[in-house]
């Protein structure tokens, strides 16, 4: 047990945790969801999410996994053994999303190049659907395009290499590589943006509080759906980090630096995308509202088209995709950690088979995504796994720890007993009875949307193949896994590796 791989230093813990939650969501996820609910009003239910909900079940993870020192699966069977399953569960989430997620950084690695010349030309969204992804109707697949695949096999090939060196040698060299060049970056792109022609006017559209928005429940559930993607709760990540901390680690402290590092990062892309985003409404005599767009769409279609009318746009086109990329990257690592370590302790095998093994079938997988229907592949399984994957398995796990299994004290008492900030009973309220209501909510006001509108538009029979089934299927998926035993060693597996 003592031999188990840990961490060189607590900075790059938290480097690893804050590259883990800071990823895409933070950057085009969080603007459009703040302003589309309440704008500078939706600050109060977000601070609120993040304070009853994401920063208790942050130190929750972290210490299950400083506790049990094991994948999800492995601490989650140690606590009780009905509770493997929902680890398996939330590696098999994890999962699938690595085989579409890398596919995104693989655009954004071809953007950071078509940065130079603008070569999406006057009309980048026809360029992004059309000429670059020659996106095909839904369920057709194909062929693979081959300006995704190629980069795609050059994300692979760095993510694989850092996380076959191990937790200390790989993933923390890469973040803090990644982490520290991502904040320069962006505050370089930040300076820029809030220094453009029409910067206020796109800042004031974000920041002008609709008082009257907080009073609707879809709000709080933006709030509480923002905080848990972004914290990266919930899919496996954050147990299987802090399984590698060194006993004595100070875990209140450091989910509280972790969910602050966030939340401070998503601020300054609102501000950042939202003075592009007047920037680019001056210009072009439109109103913000008309050009607000989050997701896909915001990085790939809007942003270009801002790149373009700015000074210096190869430069500043370069800084932005890079940025995707390196926030992606350090994202991607942290959610393929999840199944190599649990792999790697169920199996019994070396780190280097468990990421030939998870990471070639995650790799070759994500093919699909590089096909001409990528795009709405993977908007759909990014939109089922997310709704009914992370957000039901979160809820799970809650009820599952406050309600049925030991309960949350003995959890309390040995975080409280290695950390500075006390845990009490407003820890345990937030827990057992706020978060599983919130998330309870969230789920029927979900399924609600789903039976009355097909998502996205897209044909039934497409939603069902490659929406119902793949987030059930991790579900099925999970209790497969739990079948087999854990070998007498398995906390060992990952010894004799720094
Ligand atoms: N916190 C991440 C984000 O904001 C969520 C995530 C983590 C997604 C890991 C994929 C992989 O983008």
């Amino acid at each position: 047990m003592e031999n188990r791989s840990q961490w060189g230093t607590r900075l790059g813990f938290l480097l690893a945790a804050m590259g883990s939650a800071i990823g895409l969501g933070n950057i085009w996820r969080f603007p459009a969801t703040a302003f589309e609910n309440g704008g500078g009003a939706f600050f109060l239910p977000y601070l609120f999410a993040l304070l009853t909900a994401g920063i208790p079940l942050l130190i929750l993870e972290y210490t299950i996994g400083h506790k049990f020192r094991g994948s999800a699966p492995r601490s989650y069977g140690k606590i009780s053994k009905g509770m493997e399953w929902i680890g398996w569960w939330q590696v098999a989430i994890s999962f699938i999303i690595s085989t579409y997620y890398p596919v995104i950084i693989a655009w954004a690695i071809m953007y950071a190049y078509f940065s130079f010349g603008q070569q999406w030309g006057a009309d980048p969204t026809g360029f992004f659907v059309g000429d670059y992804l020659q996106l095909g109707d839904p369920g057709t697949f194909g062929g693979l395009v081959p300006s995704v695949f190629l980069p795609l096999i050059a994300v692979w090939a760095i993510a694989l290499f850092f996380l076959g060196r191990g937790v200390k040698k790989g993933i923390e060299v890469a973040n803090k590589i990644f982490i520290p060049t991502l904040a320069i970056i962006f505050l370089i792109i930040v300076i820029r943006a809030v220094t453009l022609d029409g910067a206020l006017t796109g800042l004031d559209a974000f920041f002008k509080p609709d008082w009257g928005a907080i009073t609707s429940g879809k709000v709080w559930v933006a709030a509480y759906g923002q905080i848990f993607f972004s914290l990266s709760i919930a899919f496996a990540i954050m147990i299987t980090y802090a399984s590698y901390l060194p006993k004595k680690s100070d875990i209140t402290n450091n989910a509280f630096i972790t969910g602050f590092a966030n939340s401070s990062f998503e601020l300054l892309a609102g501000i950042g995308v939202f003075a592009a985003l007047g920037f680019m409404a001056v210009q072009s005599g439109q109103d913000i509202s008309d050009v607000v767009a989050g997701g896909v769409g915001l990085a790939f279609m809007v942003f270009p088209e801002i790149i373009s009318q700015m000074p210096a746009p190869g430069f500043f086109g370069f800084l932005f995709f890079a940025s995707l990329v390196l926030a992606g990257l350090s994202s991607l690592i942290s959610i393929s950690e999840t199944y190599i370590a649990g792999l790697q302790e169920k199996f019994n095998i070396s780190r280097g088979k468990a990421v030939t093994f998870g990471g070639g079938i995650a790799a070759i997988l994500s093919l699909a995504f590089a096909t001409k229907d990528g795009l709405n592949l993977l908007d759909t399984v990014d939109h089922f796994i997310n709704n009914y994957g992370v957000a039901l398995a979160g809820l799970f796990e809650v009820v599952a720890i406050a309600w049925f299994a030991k309960g949350l004290k003995d959890f309390q008492n040995h975080a409280n007993s290695i950390s500075d900030i006390r845990l009490g009973i407003w820890w345990r309220f937030c827990l057992g009875i706020i978060t599983p209501v919130v998330l309870g909510y969230m789920m029927l006001q979900n399924l609600k949307t789903e039976v009355t509108e097909a998502y996205g538009g897209y044909p039934i029979e497409f939603l069902f193949n490659y929406g119902w089934v793949i987030a059930i299927g991790a579900m099925f998926a999970g209790a497969l896994f739990t079948i087999k035993k854990w070998p007498d060693n398995a906390s060992e597996a990952q010894a004799n590796e720094s």
